[in-house]
Parts: structure tokens; C-alpha cells; sequence
């Protein structure tokens, strides 16, 4: 389908090559790309760490697996080793802790990591805030780069007016460890005020540019509009204005690319009104939180939108969508997002390691999927009929069929 949700991370993260941990944790020269390679090849597998976490998050991981069984089946050289282990609401109301250390070392040593969604509203902490590991992960990894594709897959329907004509095809980039939610945890509260701190550093604030930009730039060679976007509330507060300053020294880097500026507020009725006028985003992690769930609706819905957070040696892979208690246990789920993250994966697990079978597994998921919705598909999730299992069925039998051709 859309090659250009094809993102080459490895270019988009060369900047940062000699910061990757991994191949120093295995005792290999930083810049030995091939002993690198054979240490993957030895192995012989990508190692998968699969947290299902709460809710519908295991029954939109099961068709995920499914299917990266599938690719994997037919993909010469492409093989998966699987780990599953335990995070979220139901593991802290168990133990008290919102993961094991055991699950941290799992995602540390693994090569990619797949969560579903984590949180339950009625498990809470004591001061009343909700069980996060997947906000957690982005901490402990530095997964600063937050990417939310949003693109209309043809035949599902879009609430915008005009969008089934014009398509829809946007990249929100979501900072995603400091912001607002820097003060995940450390805000005060008394009986008669609260105080939350937002965090804007250069250090975060530059490599995410850089991160944007190479991203808006690999579209445009693509034949997209090769704009980007900064999307802040700079009339309002200081530290908005230091991030557009900080953008605006970085566009200077990137000629090449287009550039607009949007205040947060107006930006939400631009994308309602004509979403296809943008084509990469960038903004801090309180705004990209909501303006994800937004564009997400632009697209049919949370089932089918799908997430990468990346950070310079570990990414974890996940539906933008959260745990859905009002329909878990009920086979009405949309695993789409979780299938197309499993795609993101793939595509970052190919430009890291050099594997071109990764990204030819990648392709033949997101083809499946369009083919899948093109012979008219429809999630329960906007009023059709097809729940968890005839979704998941669909799309394995569109990637039997594209094997066979
Ligand atoms: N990344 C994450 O793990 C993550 C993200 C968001 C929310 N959460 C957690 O999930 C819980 C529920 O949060 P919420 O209700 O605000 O958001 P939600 O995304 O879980 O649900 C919002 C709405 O979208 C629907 N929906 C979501 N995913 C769907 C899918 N795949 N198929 C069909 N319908 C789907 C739900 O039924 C619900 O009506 C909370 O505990 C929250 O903290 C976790």
C-alpha cells in the first residue's frame, strides 16, 4: 500500500548510530555493523518482547502474533522468538507494582518490543492516577519519538466531509519524555491547589527536530508534501516560544523541508476541516497525546491507528488505542492498529539490522490489510459487523492470498 508509511529509521536515526548501546552490551564494536549482523543471524531469530497488558490489549495482540507468524512462515531468513511478560493494572492490583524488573531486562535485551494497551480506569495508585507502564517504557528507554501515522486506508469510512476524495496521510510526532508529562508522578497537590511542571529541553528538543525533519524529507522523496509542521501554544507561554525558537534553528539545518508554525487550538480546527493540507507534526507530549486521539478519529477510529516509540537503541510498538474496558471480553475489538504496528515494527527492525525480508513482511501486512478492507471489511468499531476474529481471519487470508500470487 503506502510506501510511505516506509520509513528507513536507520536514516532517520544515523545521527545517533554510535550511541547504540546494543551492540556494546554484546561486546561488539559500536561501528562493526556486520559482526552486529551476525550476532542477529546467529541467533537466527528477532527476539520479540510481547507485553499483551490489560483489557482488549491481549485480544488485539493474539491476531498481531498470528500474522507475524504468517509473514515469517513465508519470508525467507525472517524468524521471531517470542517472550511474553507481565505489565500493567491487572499485574499492580496482583503484586503492587505496575511491572517486574524481570519485564524491564526482557525489553532491554530484546530487539523490538510489542505492548497492546496497559491502564484500567477502577486500578489506581493512592493518589488516585492510573497504572502507565507503557508512559514508564518511554522513561526508561528515552523513547523520545513519539510517531502516530494517521492515513485513511481506502473504503473506511472517514468522518471529514471531502476525505474519502482527497485521502488523508499525516504523521503526528509526539515528544514523549518530558513535556507535561515530565511530572508524571511528582505533581503537588494540596487541599487547595495543584501544581504541574512542564519540561522543555534543548538536548530532547533538538534530536527531535532532527528526527522530524528527516522524516518530512524521506516523504517528500517519496512524493509527499515534505512539510512539517510545528504545532505549540508559543503566544501563551515562554517554554512553547523556547520550543518554536528551538524548531525555527533547526529548519535553518533543513532547507529542503517546508515549515509551518500552529498554535495548538488552531491547529485542532485545521485538521478537522481540511486534514489533508498537513503532512508531518511536531509537538510536545501533553499536545501529541491528544492530537493523536484526534487524527486517529479522522481514520475510522482508535482500532486503526497504530504507534512507534522510538528512541535511539530500543522502540516499543503499540495501537495508539488504550485498553477499551466498555468492550473488552467481547471479541468487538479492532486488532488493525496493533497489525499495523506490528508492520512498524518490522520496518524498523529491517532498516537496523539491514534485513530487506523484514520490510518486504512489513509491505505484505499493510497490502493485506488494505486488501482486506477494500473487499468491505467493517470493524464492529464504526458499525459493521466484523468483530475481533473475522477482522484478524480477513487479513490473514488477504496475506495467504498475496503468497500464493
Ligand atoms: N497506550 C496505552 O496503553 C493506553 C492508551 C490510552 C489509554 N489507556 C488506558 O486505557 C483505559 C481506557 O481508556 P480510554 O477509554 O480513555 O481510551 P480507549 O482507547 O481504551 O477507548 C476509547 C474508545 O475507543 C474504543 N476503542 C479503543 N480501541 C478500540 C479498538 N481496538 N477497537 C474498537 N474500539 C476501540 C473504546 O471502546 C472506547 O469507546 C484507561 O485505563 C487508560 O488509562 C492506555
Amino acid at each position: 500500500m503506502n510506501a510511505l508509511l516506509t520509513w528507513q529509521f536507520i536514516h532517520l536515526l544515523k545521527p545517533f548510530a554510535k550511541k547504540i548501546d546494543a551492540r556494546v552490551k554484546l561486546g561488539h564494536d559500536a561501528a562493526n555493523i556486520t559482526s552486529f549482523h551476525l550476532i542477529m543471524l546467529a541467533n537466527d531469530s528477532f527476539h520479540i518482547a510481547v507485553l499483551p497488558g490489560d483489557g482488549i490489549g491481549p485480544e488485539v495482540m493474539a491476531p498481531a502474533l498470528a500474522v507475524l507468524d504468517k509473514v515469517a512462515a513465508s519470508t525467507p531468513g525472517l524468524k521471531f522468538r517470542f517472550t511474553e511478560a507481565p505489565a500493567g493494572a491487572g499485574h499492580y492490583r496482583d503484586t503492587g507494582k505496575s511491572m517486574p524488573a524481570s519485564t524491564i531486562k526482557l525489553c532491554e535485551q530484546a530487539d523490538a518490543i510489542l505492548l497492546g494497551a496497559c491502564g484500567l480506569p477502577h486500578i489506581r495508585y493512592p493518589d488516585n492516577t492510573e497504572i502507565m507502564p507503557q508512559v514508564e517504557l518511554r522513561f526508561i528507554f528515552d523513547l523520545y519519538a513519539g510517531v502516530r501515522p494517521c492515513r485513511l486506508i481506502p473504503n473506511v469510512p472517514s468522518p471529514i466531509v471531502g476525505a474519502a476524495e482527497r485521502g488523508i496521510d499525516l504523521v503526528v510526532i509526539r515528544e514523549s519524555t518530558e513535556g507535561l508529562f515530565a511530572s508524571m508522578g511528582k505533581g503537588v497537590v494540596t487541599d487547595t491547589e495543584a501544581r504541574e511542571t512542564l519540561v522543555i529541553t534543548r538536548k530532547t528538543s533538538q534530536r527531535l527536530f532532527d528526527f522530524s525533519f528527516r522524516l518530512a524529507r524521506r516523504r517528500k522523496a517519496r512524493g509527499r508534501r515534505g512539510l512539517l509542521t510545528c504545532v505549540d501554544k508559543a503566544n501563551a507561554f515562554k517554554a512553547y516560544a523556547f520550543f518554536r525558537a528551538m524548531f525555527d534553528e533547526c529548519a535553518a539545518r533543513y532547507p529542503d523541508v517546508d515549515t509551518d508554525r500552529l498554535y495548538v487550538d488552531a491547529c485542532s480546527a485545521m485538521l478537522v476541516r481540511r486534514p489533508w493540507d498537513f503532512d508531518v507534526m511536531v509537538m510536545e507530549n501533553m499536545f501529541g497525546d491528544i492530537i493523536s486521539d484526534l487524527t486517529a478519529g479522522l481514520i475510522g477510529g482508535m482500532g486503526m491507528a497504530p504507534s512507534a516509540d522510538i528512541g535511539d537503541a530500543h522502540a516499543v510498538f503499540q495501537p495508539c488505542h488504550g485498553t477499551a474496558p466498555d468492550i473488552m471480553g467481547k471479541g468487538l475489538a479492532n486488532p488493525t492498529a496493533m497489525i499495523l504496528s506490528a508492520a512498524l515494527m518490522l520496518d524498523w527492525l529491517a532498516d537496523r539490522h539491514g534485513h530487506a525480508g523484514a520490510a518486504q513482511a512489513a509491505r505484505a501486512i499493510e497490502h493485506a490489510v488494505d486488501r482486506a478492507f477494500a473487499a468491505g471489511l467493517a470493524p464492529c468499531e464504526f458499525g459493521g459487523r466484523d468483530g475481533t476474529a473475522a477482522i484478524a481471519g480477513a487479513v490473514l487470508r488477504a496475506l495467504d492470498a498475496s503468497m500464493r500470487a
